[in-house]
């Protein structure tokens, strides 16, 4: 890490800036509760598929103002987005020594904040953009240690392809140092992910209120958690083995494992709609046709189906058949997050 002192108070506007693209990640193992709230800390290690649709492209340009200034998608942020952005940029000025307050310009292409990963792609982005504009000279296993101070998930958005987040050992700085996402090696399976958006709006409860009340009243969360450790491993196997129908067989019953502890919260969450229920039986009847389609649900309606990319057209068209609240988008795997030449867009 390089330490850059604060730049002179009699400069007349500060320069330093980056821009980042990220993508967002779609988790096959997913991550759901923290050990440490503060230092995002999971419960599980988890792994993901980075996509190659739906980028977050984020400016962070050092300024002479009293305070940080966020524009999502053209509108000034307050409150929440407001206050996370913030924070993040905290912990980056403590980390670069540095006390300039920025100017944070992001465009998300997908849909935000509905189960999409928005705030992967976002985090990713801002964390690289931020470490550049802040001089923070790291590489790419401590900016995703970086990214995971933003959101959790956001750290695996930090690698391209296939994903590993090892959870890590230990709370506070132990726990940080350990806990940071991987990229596992080489093209070892290439699949297609068929998004089925059902609901574009954001969602009521988000997932960070919703895994700290399904780790803190479900009785459903340690068994779903213990699953979700042989969940990994034999995911890792089966990637290795490039055997799709095991990888999204373990996908399927990870994702519903996660949300069936969320229905036993207390009160009770609930993220599936009537239409996502109606993408799962079309799954079902797709397999139950030969063709090895999976469902993985994030926290929201939308569901996302893994299958080969020769049955993309087949999966598309059944999926869209459901009912005209379908929409659909075709992923594969896509890369990490990278600084753009040029800084300024
Ligand atoms: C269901 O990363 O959004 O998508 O760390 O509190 O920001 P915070 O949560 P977030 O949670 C993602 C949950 C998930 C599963 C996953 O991506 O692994």
């Amino acid at each position: 890490m390089t330490f850059m002192p604060a730049a002179d108070a009699a400069a007349p506007r500060i320069r330093d800036e980056g821009t980042a693209v990220a993508h967002p990640n779609i988790a096959l193992v997913k991550y759901w509760g923290k050990r440490d709230e503060s230092m995002f800390l999971p419960v599980t290690g988890s792994l993901s598929m980075t996509l190659d649709i739906y980028p977050t492209t984020t400016t962070v340009r050092l300024t002479a103002g009293p305070a940080d200034v966020v524009v999502l998608n053209g509108n000034t942020a307050t409150g929440t987005a407001h206050s996370r952005v913030e924070r993040f940029l905290d912990m980056i000025r403590g980390k670069a020594g540095r006390d300039e307050r920025a100017e944070v310009i992001s465009t998300n292409t997908g849909p935000t904040g509905a189960g999409l990963a928005s705030s992967a792609s976002g985090f990713a982005a801002l964390a690289a953009a931020a470490a550049a504009a802040y001089g923070l000279n790291v590489d790419g296993r401590e900016l995703s240690r970086l990214a995971r101070r933003g959101s959790g998930s956001a750290c695996r958005s930090i690698f391209g392809g296939f994903v590993v987040w090892h959870a890590g050992e230990g709370d506070g700085e132990a726990g940080d140092r350990s806990s940071y996402a991987e990229p596992i090696d080489g093209d070892v399976l290439d699949p297609a992910l068929v998004v089925a958006v059902v609901d574009n709006a954001a969602k009521a409860v988000s997932s960070r209120d919703a895994m700290r009340l399904t780790c803190a009243t479900s009785p459903f969360y340690r068994p779903w958690a213990e699953a979700s450790a042989v969940d990994l491993d034999e995911m890792r196997m089966a990637i290795a083995r490039r055997e799709l129908s095991a990888v999204g067989e373990i996908a399927e019953r990870n994702a519903l494992g996660m949300h069936a502890s969320m229905l036993m919260a207390r009160p009770s969450i609930r993220y599936l709609s009537p239409q996502s229920v109606a993408i799962l039986d079309r799954v079902l009847a797709l397999r139950a046709d030969g063709v090895a389609a999976y469902a993985t649900i994030d926290a929201g309606p939308n569901v996302t189906v893994l299958c080969a990319r020769s049955d993309t057209p087949r999966v598309d068209a059944a999926l869209r058949e459901v009912g005209d609240f379908v929409d659909t988008r075709v992923a594969h795997l896509g890369p990490g997050a990278a600084l753009v030449p040029g800084g300024d867009r």
